[in-house]
């Protein structure tokens, strides 16, 4: 059987690393490719069975990863998650936001409680880690090692909002910007923003079977959507390359 696990990229050994949303998808391959990379990861989420699963399989492929399982819908919760991970793992050298949650709802459908449910996990708790990244990451900043950074997964849907994932464009434009104020307003840190493509994870799980198919053939009639789709390693081999390059742009696009 083909191994399509993602190639671990060279620059990440020994690094420290918070993956938020390492349960599935994108963030659950960051998690195991950063371990197998020599990489220190505590991986958080709200599902315990699957974080157990994720650290189970980086430790037998000899990796050193943590669960901790936690909500960053809840803003004190976030906030204090790269305090958690710094102490488990002697410091913190970067974080990677993988967590977000996408509805399948058009504006005229979707209620304040959906909006306000996409904007705490995707916007207000990537905001509560970040800021409650700085001071970890920080304390870990060396004349000669490479810059602290964290990192944010974006979706190619923004600059021309898919019909009915409108609510989740509209949550990664305002991430999208939050990125590019921080980058301003706290100059050591690299925050690197990474625009992600279509990619098999849980992402559509909670979509009612019944509207996908509608929803596929008319982003696919009006050019949205060609039926290219990328694994989660190969995503999160991208993601993590962008990482390692510490020279490279602020905003990298998968897509
Ligand atoms: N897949 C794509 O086509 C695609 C395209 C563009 C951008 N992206 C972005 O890529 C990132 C990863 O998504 P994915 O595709 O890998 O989807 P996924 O498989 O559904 O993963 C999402 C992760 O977020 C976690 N999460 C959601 N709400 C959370 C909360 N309140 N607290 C803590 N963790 C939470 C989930 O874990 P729990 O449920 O266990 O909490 C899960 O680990 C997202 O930011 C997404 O917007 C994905």
């Amino acid at each position: 059987m083909a191994d399509d696990r993602t190639d671990a990229p060279a620059g990440l050994e020994g690094r420290r690393l918070l993956v938020v949303g390492a349960s599935s998808g994108i963030g659950r391959a960051v998690a195991l490719a950063a371990c197998r990379a020599g990489a220190a990861v505590v991986a958080a989420a709200r599902r315990a069975d699957r974080l157990a699963e994720v650290v189970s399989e980086a430790m037998t492929d000899g990796g050193d990863a943590h669960a901790h399982t936690r909500d960053v819908a809840d803003p004190a919760v976030a906030r204090q998650l790269p305090g958690d991970a710094a102490a488990i793992l002697g410091g913190l050298d970067a974080v990677v936001y993988s967590a977000g949650v996408a509805p399948l709802a058009a504006v005229s459908a979707a209620s304040a409680d959906e909006w306000r449910r996409v904007l705490d996990t995707n916007v207000v708790g990537a905001a509560m880690v970040a800021a409650g990244a700085l001071a970890p990451l920080q304390a870990g900043v060396t004349a000669d090692g490479p810059r602290p950074v964290l990192v944010l997964l974006s979706s190619h849907t923004v600059p021309r909002p898919w019909p009915g994932l409108t609510v989740y464009a509209a949550s990664k434009a305002a991430l999208e910007a939050m990125a590019r104020g921080l980058r301003r307003e706290e100059p050591w840190l690299r925050v690197l923003t990474v625009i992600v493509g279509n990619t098999a994870t849980g992402f559509a799980d909670g979509w009612d079977p019944e509207a996908m198919g509608p929803a596929f053939e008319r982003w696919s009639a009006e050019g949205d959507y060609d039926g290219t789709v990328s694994s989660a390693e190969a995503t999160a081999g991208g993601v993590l390359g962008a990482l390692a390059d510490e020279g490279g742009p602020d905003e990298v696009a998968l897509t």
